[in-house]
């Protein structure tokens, strides 16, 4: 086939921060493959290729169009010669064999059920699997298994935190949420992040940001709030982590970069059509100054990684809550708004919806 002028005249950039991206993914069918091959390197550790097909998904799920050929694709970045062969099968026979074949595979199969339980990442699941457990039954029937208070939640929640969270439901929650903040502080600002902030129609999750314009009481608010949940009934699990925010210090240089501000991962049971279901809810509690920036929480994961490794390897930046110069010193950019941080990195603003990168 002849390429089509679209793919000579648009040049995709290869950070997903320059990209747009919509919750409309037109090349599902490889990114679905390329998600299980990142998950199972991850799995090995193998951290190159994981954050290369990362990446290639990323950029076909930017693309308004379908890839029906691999010679549309040759003014698209990231898309490496491992990538074009997983493509060429699927493009040739509807599957990938190499695909097929990890999904047919008992330990990426374990490893997989194993990580679907909140509190279990791939080290534990990994220990796991080596002694001979291959079921939650097995897990649960271990006697020489100890499980954390986080792990044991998310067993005890599982069928309902496996499920997926609507919009309505992420709305019913924020009403609780709002009203158990303003109950201690009339100022006090709430803010839908992650996922749905981005337009998603379900999450896994529902993620927050609540703060305060005064200084210094954001700190108490998640404790406040928590023992509010709790004495309301419908806290279910609740890991709080007070703020380790320091504005002297330098932001990491890590691509995965946490920001330091007080944040806490409960488990609610909300009101449904059957009674009460568990959902999981993030919520972090920034200071007021860098509060306007939902960015470090709005996601996409691959947006916000690229977005660090712009200011790093373009813009001489490292960016963590707010972006900061490296030379000849450390130094704090004054950033009032999202569209400020844009700015200081030199992109065009990029709205919530369009950076499901
Ligand atoms: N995040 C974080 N620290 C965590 C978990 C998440 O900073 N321990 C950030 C992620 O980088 C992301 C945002 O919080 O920007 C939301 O993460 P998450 O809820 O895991 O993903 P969503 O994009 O909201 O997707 P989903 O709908 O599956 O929840
Ligand atoms: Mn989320
Ligand atoms: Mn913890
Ligand atoms: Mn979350």
């Amino acid at each position: 086939t002849f390429p089509t002028a679209a793919t000579h005249v648009v040049t995709v950039s290869q950070y997903a921060c320059q990209r747009r991206t919509t919750t409309e993914n037109k090349n599902k069918i490889f990114t679905d493959a390329f998600e299980v091959l990142v998950d199972n390197y991850d799995f090995n550790e193998v951290t190159g290729p994981s954050l290369a097909f990362s990446r290639a998904a990323s950029v076909l799920k930017s693309l308004p169009w379908t890839v029906q050929s691999l010679d549309t694709t040759h003014n698209l970045p990231c898309l490496g010669e491992h990538t074009k062969a997983v493509m060429e099968e699927i493009l040739r026979y509807g599957r990938s064999f190499e695909v097929e074949k990890i999904l047919a595979d008992e330990r990426y199969q374990t490893l997989k059920l194993f990580t679907s339980v909140f509190g279990v990442g791939p080290k534990t699941a990994e220990k796991w699997y080596r002694r001979g457990l291959r079921s939650f039954s097995h897990v649960l029937t271990d006697p020489s298994i100890h499980l954390n208070r986080m792990q044991r939640s998310g067993f005890l929640h599982y069928g309902d935190i496996s499920r997926a969270v609507s919009k309505a439901e992420a709305r019913a929650l924020g009403n609780i949420i709002d009203e158990a903040a303003h109950a201690i502080t009339p100022d006090a600002v709430l803010a839908l992040t992650g996922g749905f902030r981005r337009g998603k129609e379900f999450g896994h999750d529902v993620d927050f940001i609540v703060t305060t314009p005064e200084l210094g009481k954001e700190e108490s608010l998640l404790p406040i709030i928590i023992d509010r949940l709790k004495q309301q009934g419908i806290l279910l699990f609740s890991d709080y982590h007070p703020s380790t925010f320091d504005a002297t210090r330098p932001p990491s240089r890590s691509f995965e970069a946490m920001d330091h501000f007080a944040k806490c991962f409960l488990i609610l049971a909300v009101e449904d059509r059957r009674g009460w279901r568990a959902v999981r809810v993030d919520l972090v509690s920034p200071p007021w100054i860098v509060s306007p920036l939902p960015s470090g929480w709005t996601g996409s994961r691959q947006f916000e990684r690229d977005l660090r490794r712009l200011a790093r390897l373009e813009r001489r930046m490292l960016l963590d809550t707010t972006p900061c110069s490296t030379k000849p010193r450390y130094r704090f950019l004054a950033a009032v708004t999202e569209k400020d941080i844009f700015a200081h990195l030199g992109l065009e603003y990029i709205e919530p919806w369009q950076r499901n990168a």
